[in-house]
């Protein structure tokens, strides 16, 4: 279906992001390509369906040679890609965003009835459940991605290429969407997929590419591999695919949530929850995704106000007060999205690597100016205590590939020393090598005393980390149970709610 041929691009940067690739996939198939962050799985995908032009190679289409300049080519071809990071307008229906871009005649012979109804039929034929006429804010991530889907769809798309499509799914919505994707096979269509999981791999692919350093290393049948294989071959060594920790010595607590209920979007998103974390431990946070927790750690990262209710924090009372204030207090957040609230893209990464301090010692002076040289100091710091790819302060934060971008995000927290960290999804589109870094490091920091509160939708990870576990469910925490000895069906049942 698709033939890659000694693919070389170079960035602006000098960076060889692909040097010299070639890639076979066969029609019918499900083809994963793995590798570790900046390794140029994104780069190559974007050369096939021309959102990048390669500087030399070729491509082969179906046997042919082609010339994919833009991604209205590898459109007319029948290749469709779905992003990294979604790029859909919040304010229009999901037909609206489908048809954006692929309308036939003018705007007024534009037929929005019949673009619903086939839409409808295309979401039908594969049980999408996507309703054409929703506008996309009220849709949940899952959805959006499916809507994203519909898009390459409609526009008759042979060859589908999905960049990490399950780095933002719920573990239920990652199994749905594999349903989905063994039914456009059965179609006779091929996909290509890029994933960190190397469990979704086995699950779903048919063939493997692994990528490291620009290049391809390795190609395999997936039922010739294993994940031990998978991540030698991936990161070059033997990596740790479990956490490795001692029991937690806990002191006193640190964080202390009494009542706290906060309003969300559709009523009430946290309602009435009390729990404490003490310094030397990490406390779990487990649920659907959607059930209360992102709005619990806006809260208490002073992003979002308490409806009623209260924090203590070293047991002063801290609730409603401003981000600034309860950072200046050794409280530091990892956010979930990290390009709503983690980074400035446009900036450089030694701005980046100061946001939310820049203020103070060491990134300003006693007289409020900004010390450049201690703020290059502490960027070049940052990017080699956490090996964020290529380590150069002064590009912008845009030019990182998706994995060392939450690299730099947790670099800079972990820098400020917290005695208080709040952190969610952690290790979201990170390859498996800076998981287990990543890990390692958090398990560190609860040694050295600090008091972690960990939400992560992988229930494996929040199992293998936490000390403690808190499950929520609507808002309300349902249980607290020790990860060591309880069942993740335990768990998951109390996610559910039995169901
Ligand atoms: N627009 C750009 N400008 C400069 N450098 C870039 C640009 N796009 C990519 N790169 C560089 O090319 C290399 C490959 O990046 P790419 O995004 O393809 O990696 P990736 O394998 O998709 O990584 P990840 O798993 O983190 O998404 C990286 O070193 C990255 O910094
Ligand atoms: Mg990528």
């Amino acid at each position: 279906m698709l033939d890659l041929r000694n693919i070389t691009k170079v960035c602006p940067n000098g960076v060889v992001a692909n040097d010299n690739v070639s890639m076979h996939v066969k029609k019918g198939t499900i083809h994963a390509i793995v590798g570790e962050n900046g390794a140029g799985k994104s780069t190559i995908m974007r050369i096939a369906y021309g959102f990048y032009n390669a500087d030399s190679g070729e491509i082969l289409f179906e046997g042919k040679e082609v010339s994919i300049r833009n991604p209205n080519d590898a459109i007319a071809l029948g290749i469709g890609m779905v992003h990294q990071h979604f790029m859909l307008v919040d304010t229009m229906t999901a037909t609206e965003n489908i048809i954006l871009g692929a309308e036939t005649g003018s705007a007024a012979n534009l037929d929005l009835d019949k673009a619903n109804a086939d839409i409808l039929a295309l979401s039908n034929e594969l049980r999408l459940g996507v309703d054409p006429k929703a506008l996309i804010e009220d849709l949940s991530v899952g959805q959006q991605q499916r809507v994203e889907l519909l898009k390459a769809l409609y526009r008759n798309a042979e060859l589908l290429i999905l960049d990490e499509p399950t780095a933002v799914l719920t573990p239920q919505e990652v199994e749905e969407f594999f349903g989905i994707l063994r039914r456009m096979k059965e179609q006779g269509k091929t996909i290509i997929i890029i994933t960190h999981k190397l469990e979704e791999v086995l699950a779903i692919s048919d063939e493997v590419t692994v990528m490291r350093g620009g290049k391809v290393v390795g190609n395999v049948k997936t039922s010739e591999t294993t994940a031990k294989d998978l991540a030698r071959m991936i990161v070059g060594r033997d990596v740790l695919l479990r956490v490795e920790k001692t029991d937690a010595l806990p002191g006193s607590a640190a964080l202390e949530v009494k009542d706290l209920s906060v309003g969300g979007k559709h009523g009430v998103a946290v309602d009435g929850v009390s729990f404490d974390v003490r310094s030397g431990e990490i406390v779990g946070v487990a649920g659907i995704e959607g059930n209360g927790q992102t709005e619990l750690i806006e809260v208490l990262a002073g992003l979002a106000a308490a409806s009623s209710g209260k924090v203590y924090f070293e047991g002063k009372d801290i609730t409603n007060l401003s981000p600034r204030r309860i950072k200046e207090l050794g409280v530091a957040h990892i956010p979930e999205d990290r390009h709503k609230r983690g980074l400035l893209l446009n900036s450089d990464l030694a701005e980046n690597s100061i946001l939310g301090v820049h203020y103070r010692a060491p990134a300003a002076t006693g007289a409020g100016f900004l010390d450049n040289s201690a703020i290059q100091k502490r960027a070049k710091e940052i990017l080699e205590n956490f090996d964020v790819r290529p380590p150069i302060v002064d590009r912008p934060a845009k030019s990182l590939s998706g994995g060392n971008q939450q690299k730099l995000i947790i670099g800079r927290e972990f820098q400020l020393e917290p005695k208080l960290l709040l952190v969610s999804q952690p290790t979201r589109g990170v390859d498996i090598g800076a998981i287990e870094f990543i890990h390692r490091k958090l398990i560190a920091l609860r040694d050295a005393g600090c008091a972690v509160l960990l939400v992560s939708a992988e229930l494996e990870e929040v199992t293998a980390l936490a000390d403690r576990l808190l499950v929520i469910r609507k808002g309300k925490i349902v249980g607290e149970v020790d990860p060591k000895v309880t069942s993740t069906e335990e768990i998951g049942m109390l996610m559910t709610g039995g169901n």
